[in-house]
Parts: C-alpha cells; structure tokens; sequence
C-alpha cells in the first residue's frame, strides 16, 4: 500500500477538476485524474506529470456502473474522494419548457453519479487514517439563497435543483457516517470562467479549486456535514 495520500477527483481532464488535482499533487499527494475520454484524460496526465504531479488516469464516466466498478481496480486505499464531474444540461431551463430528459440527464451526473462513486469507493475510503469527501456543489443549489434575492444565476430547473437534490443526499451521508471518521462536506467553486458556463465566470479554475482542496485537507478536528464557499459558510 503506498504511504502517499492518494486521491481521486472525478471530472478532473479539464477545468475546476484538473485544478484540484493539480493543487493537491502539489502537495505531494498521489492523484487519480477520473476522466471518461480517454484522449482528454492522457492529456491531462500528461501536463500534471510534466508540472511534477504523481498522477494517475483513471477512466471514469459516474453515470456508468461498470466504469465505475471498474475504476476501483486503480486503488488499493483511497484517502480523499473529491466529487467534482457535473454538468448543467442543455437549454431551455425555464421550468415551463424544460424537457424531462434534460432534468433527468443533470440528476444522472450531479446526483446519481455522486452516489455511485461514492458507494463504490467506500470501502476503500475506509481503509484510509483520515478519509474525507469533497462534493462538489454549488450556491445555486442553496434553497435559501434562491428565495431570499440572492445572486443564483439564471432561472434553471435542472441544474439547480439537482445541486439542491445533492445537497439533500449529501446531508443523509453525514448522518449514516457521524460514527466514522469520514468528514464529508459541500463546496461551492464559486462563479468560474469554465465550459460548463461558457467561459463568463469571473474567477479563474485555480480560484475556484480552493475550497474544494481546503475541504480536501481538513484536519482531524475539521468540519463535516458543512455547505462552504470560499467566504464560509453557505445557508441551506
Ligand atoms: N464553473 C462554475 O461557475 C461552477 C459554479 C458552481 C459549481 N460548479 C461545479 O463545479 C464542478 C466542475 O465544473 P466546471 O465548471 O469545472 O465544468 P467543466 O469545465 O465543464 O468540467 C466538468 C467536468 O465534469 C466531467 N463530466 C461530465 N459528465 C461526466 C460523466 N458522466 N462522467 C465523468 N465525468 C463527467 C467533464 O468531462 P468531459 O470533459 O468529458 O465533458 C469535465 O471533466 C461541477 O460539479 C459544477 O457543477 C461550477
């Protein structure tokens, strides 16, 4: 068993992902790069390898029982899960016009696809001293904030609700696991400059892996059940 704290970060060929899987290589750590294209996963390898990262690929597609099953094989401990692949699915997302399958298609990645990753890297999760997840959500997902007048972005009926619905389940985790010494928390990236948005964020990837990597690294006596952005913590 190697001695390195090993990670996996779903969704890490690009973007937010690839950021924290750089960041956390930075720190020694030995990364698995879960990517579900084969081209664009080496190519991340490759350039965290250039940049002196120890990682890893790790083909992974969350909504894929198999794939996921399969991407275990790469471990024989896992330290620290970070749930990061999501998508906002296609347009339109008024409620009025949204299609089922849209809303069905974002459940399948930003929720179902957490739970499958999640349930299967378990037991190798248990096998580690100080085992934490990272689910990666988002403020638009926060029913308060959506109520309240707060900046939640534009009307969505499928992405936000199923960071809501993530959120939801997430909380049901920490109750099952108050007794482990698994901490599992949210983090929000913030706006970023990525594809999901279309490039208008305004923070950069490397601005919004830093809660997801503070989260990553808690401490023993961190938080767990916790919603952070960058700025603390976010209200249900
Ligand atoms: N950008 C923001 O402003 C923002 C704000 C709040 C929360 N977030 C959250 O941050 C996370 C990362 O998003 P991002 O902004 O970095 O977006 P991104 O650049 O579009 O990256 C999304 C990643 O998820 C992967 N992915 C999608 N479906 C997958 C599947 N079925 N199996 C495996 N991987 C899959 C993508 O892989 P491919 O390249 O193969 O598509 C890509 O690596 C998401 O959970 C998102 O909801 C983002």
């Amino acid at each position: 068993m190697s001695d390195k704290t090993t990670a996996l970060v779903t969704g890490a060929n690009k973007g937010i992902g690839y950021e924290i899987a750089a960041g956390l290589g930075a720190l020694g750590w030995r990364v698995g790069v879960g990517a579900r294209d084969d081209a664009r996963r080496e190519e991340a390898v490759e350039k965290l390898q250039a940049a002196g990262v120890d990682a890893f690929g790790v083909p992974l597609d969350v909504t894929d029982d198999a794939s996921v099953t399969a991407a275990t094989a790469s471990f024989d401990r896992l330290d620290v899960l970070v749930n990061n692949a999501g998508i906002t699915g296609d347009r339109p997302q008024e409620p009025t016009q949204v299609s089922i399958d849209t809303m069905r298609a974002a459940v399948e990645v930003n929720v179902y696809g957490v739970v499958r990753v999640t349930n299967a890297f378990l037991p190798l999760l248990r096998r580690s001293a100080h085992p934490r997840i990272v689910n990666v959500s988002s403020g638009v997902g926060s029913l308060t904030r959506q109520t309240s007048g707060g900046e939640t972005g534009p009307i969505s009926a499928a992405y936000s609700p199923s960071k809501t619905f993530l959120n939801a389940v997430t909380v049901q985790y920490v109750k099952e696991l108050a007794d482990t010494n698994i901490k599992i928390n949210l983090a929000c990236p913030g706006y970023v400059a990525t594809d999901l948005n279309g490039f208008r964020g305004h923070r950069t990837p490397q601005q919004g892996a830093a809660t997801p990597i503070r989260l990553a690294t808690l401490p023993d006596d961190g938080p767990t059940g916790g919603y952070f952005e960058d700025a603390g913590s976010i209200p249900w």
